[in-house]
């Protein structure tokens, strides 16, 4: 399946084998997995066994998450968009927004503008009809990203023992 999404600055695209590299420094480096339970990734092989996963989520379901890629440089920078989530976090299934980059791309407004064109197309090109968000209740920037966006924090819960934020956000026409 091929995604090609443009937002002002950046091309929202599939995973592919290629990204390994720029996966690797972004998963590797501690500060990414600081809220994400501290288990930065060790090796490639592990990464290409993400990539394999979110290949086959596309097949599955028609989505899950794109590769961020600078529209100048080219550079894959990291994923942000939608999962089709069907984890024990909450009862039901849902979509799920979130985003990870390379820590030296934080702070320029990336995960904002993508999300914004993840939303785009989850609520008017697969028709869902409610987005999910979840961060660690000290993830200040995610919380942040969430809020500007309009989800509404609708419950506090507890995921593999770290206190989290739950979020919502329904389509509006
Ligand atoms: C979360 C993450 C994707 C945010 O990406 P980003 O592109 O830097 O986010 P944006 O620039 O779009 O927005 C971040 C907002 O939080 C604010 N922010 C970030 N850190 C902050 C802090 N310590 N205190 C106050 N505000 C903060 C920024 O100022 C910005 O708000 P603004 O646009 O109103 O100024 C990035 O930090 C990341 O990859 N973190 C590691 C992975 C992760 O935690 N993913 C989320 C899991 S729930």
């Amino acid at each position: 399946m091929n995604f090609h999404i443009e937002t002002e600055r950046f091309i929202l695209r599939e995973f592919r084998e290629t990204d390994v590299d720029d996966l690797f420094e972004m998963d590797s480096d501690p500060e990414v997995h600081r809220y994400l339970g501290n288990q930065p990734l060790k090796s490639k092989d592990q990464v290409f066994e993400y990539i394999g996963a979110v290949q086959q989520q596309y097949k599955d379901f028609g989505i899950g998450r794109w590769i961020v890629e600078d529209m100048k440089t080219k550079e894959c920078l990291g994923w942000s968009g939608l999962k089709y989530e069907t984890s024990h976090i909450d009862q039901s299934k849902y979509y799920d927004l979130g985003y990870r980059l390379k820590r030296k791309h934080w702070g320029k407004g990336i995960a904002t503008e993508t999300s914004e064109a993840a939303l785009d197309f989850g609520f008017h090109c697969l028709h869902i009809k409610k987005i999910c968000g979840v961060a660690h209740v000290d993830n200040i920037a995610s919380n942040h990203v969430l809020q500007k966006l309009g989800f509404t924090q609708t419950k506090d819960f507890l995921y593999e023992q770290e206190p989290c934020h739950w979020y919502e956000l329904d389509r509006k026409f």
